[in-house]
């Protein structure tokens, strides 16, 4: 199965109830498995966790850190891009050569990189006194 199919897959599965868009999100870690989350909204509406957080969390709760490609799919007009949060959340995790695939539930796919998800990303080096 493909990044992409899995991430329609687990879609399927979001619990979206508030906004009525489902999102899916798998991503390949540096050992080659697979790991897929989908979004989880709460009536408490912040309370609510992205598709890509859920993926993320799959693959540290499985002893993982690292991935290599990671693909995202919504109904949207457009292929769906992760949130300011999620890109923050993916370049914590992501290689550097890291690509992303954006895709839309009709068929459209737009693929990146993952470092231009993020110019100017806050990173760790920041929190270092000279
Ligand atoms: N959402 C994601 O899960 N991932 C994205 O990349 C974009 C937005 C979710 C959050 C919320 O449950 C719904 O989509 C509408 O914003």
């Amino acid at each position: 199965m493909s990044l992409i199919e899995a991430a329609r897959a687990v879609r399927e599965n979001a619990y979206a109830p508030y906004s009525n868009f489902k999102v899916g999100a798998a991503l390949k870690s540096a050992s080659g498995k697979t790991y897929q989350g989908c979004n989880v909204e709460n009536v408490a509406y912040p309370q609510g966790t992205c598709a890509e957080a859920g993926a993320i969390a799959a693959m540290v709760a499985a002893g993982e850190t690292s991935f290599t490609e990671i693909a995202v799919i919504a109904d949207s007009p457009v292929p769906v891009t992760p949130c300011g949060g999620c890109r923050q959340k993916i370049f914590e995790f992501a290689t550097a050569d890291a690509v992303i695939t954006l895709a839309s539930l009709s068929g459209e796919v737009t693929t990146m990189a993952v470092a231009d998800l993020l110019p100017g990303a806050f990173v760790k080096s920041q929190m270092e006194r000279v």
